[in-house]
């Protein structure tokens, strides 16, 4: 009998506004599903933002996997933009142990860490950052261990989600901070699932070939993502969280887990080094928690009657 867990070789996205502690949330579960027994991997897709691998407590970024599937198209080279180029990145379905040393690095606690690339790094005029967001779609990591879960730690907004990677991910974590605009954008996330399992399709009249409509139709249609879960991330105390709960809910949203406001995190954050917290350290569990029993029903569910 097997013994994979329920979140095996699943993907989890994290996506939300800016600055909502999208990274914070990535380190906190990445911890927790060590802590559960899982080998976890982080992808780390912002094209902007530094410091994750530090605060995962890697001395040194790992180099970006835009070098190594040879580069952005702008650039000369051969990894396009998903929107102008829906097909599917060449080799992107790899073995964790296939990936060449340069890039890929281990966290002392065991986390391995993989960049897609940063825009900041390749100089004025690098074009946009389209190539990096189709390897944070196609990039689907194996191992030899059994139960390897990969989180995608996203650049911040709603971007990304319309450029198509929403649909390469299984599970997409909404991180909401006490803001409107954190509230508006995880609303605007639950709603692009519910659409995509409507049969939503992407904008296509940019395209020139009726294969490509096709393609990019068939990743929508493909879409692997089940379930918008929502995370209240820097709650400094009980009224605040009642207050965030009490607007979500009027979208239909119920938040699966809270993570506290600590200034360690800040601090840490501000002065590097991995993350330290003493407050949340263990407020990610509920994620987890609700990330398995997700999957769980999922894999015991009956198939759905096809619709008529
Ligand atoms: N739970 C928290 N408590 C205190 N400060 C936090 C917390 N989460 C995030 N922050 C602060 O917010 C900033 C942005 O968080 P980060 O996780 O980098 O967000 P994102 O990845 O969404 O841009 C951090 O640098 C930190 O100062
Ligand atoms: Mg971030």
């Amino acid at each position: 009998m097997s013994s994979a867990k329920p979140l095996s070789n699943q993907r989890i996205g994290i996506l939300g506004k800016g600055g909502s502690g999208k990274s914070t949330v990535t380190v906190l579960t990445a911890r927790a599903l060590l802590r559960q027994g899982y080998s976890v991997c982080v992808l780390d897709a912002d094209s902007t933002n530094f410091g994750l691998h530090d605060a995962l407590g890697l001395k040194r970024a790992p180099a970006p996997l835009l070098e190594y599937f040879g580069g952005a198209v702008f650039s000369g080279g051969s990894v396009s933009c998903p929107v102008d180029d829906p097909t599917r990145l060449p080799g992107a379905q790899i073995s964790l142990e296939a990936i060449p040393d340069r890039y890929v690095d281990q966290t002392p606690d065991g986390i391995w860490l993989l960049i897609a690339g940063k825009l900041g790094s390749l100089g004025p005029g690098a074009g946009c950052d389209g190539p990096i967001a189709k390897i944070a779609r196609d990039l689907t990591i194996r191992s030899e261990s059994e139960n390897l879960v990969t989180l995608v730690d996203l650049k911040a907004g709603f971007e990304d989600s319309a450029r198509g990677l929403i649909t390469g991910v299984d599970w997409a974590v909404a991180v909401v901070d006490p803001t409107k605009s954190a509230v508006r954008i995880a609303e605007d996330l639950s709603n692009l699932v519910y659409e995509l399992h409507e049969g939503g399709m992407p904008a296509t009249e940019h395209l020139e070939s009726q294969d490509l409509v096709d393609l990019a139709n068939s990743i929508y249609r493909e879409s692997r993502v089940r379930l918008v879960l929502t995370v209240l991330n820097r709650v400094p105390d009980e009224d605040t969280e009642q207050l965030l709960r009490d607007v979500l809910i009027d979208y239909g949203i119920e938040p699966v887990a809270v993570i506290h406001e600590d200034p360690a995190i800040s601090a840490s954050w501000f002065k590097g080094g991995a993350l330290r917290t003493s407050v949340a350290e263990k407020d990610a569990e509920p994620l987890v928690a609700a990330l398995e029993a997700a999957a769980t029903a999922r894999m015991t569910r009956p198939a759905a009657a096809p619709a008529v």
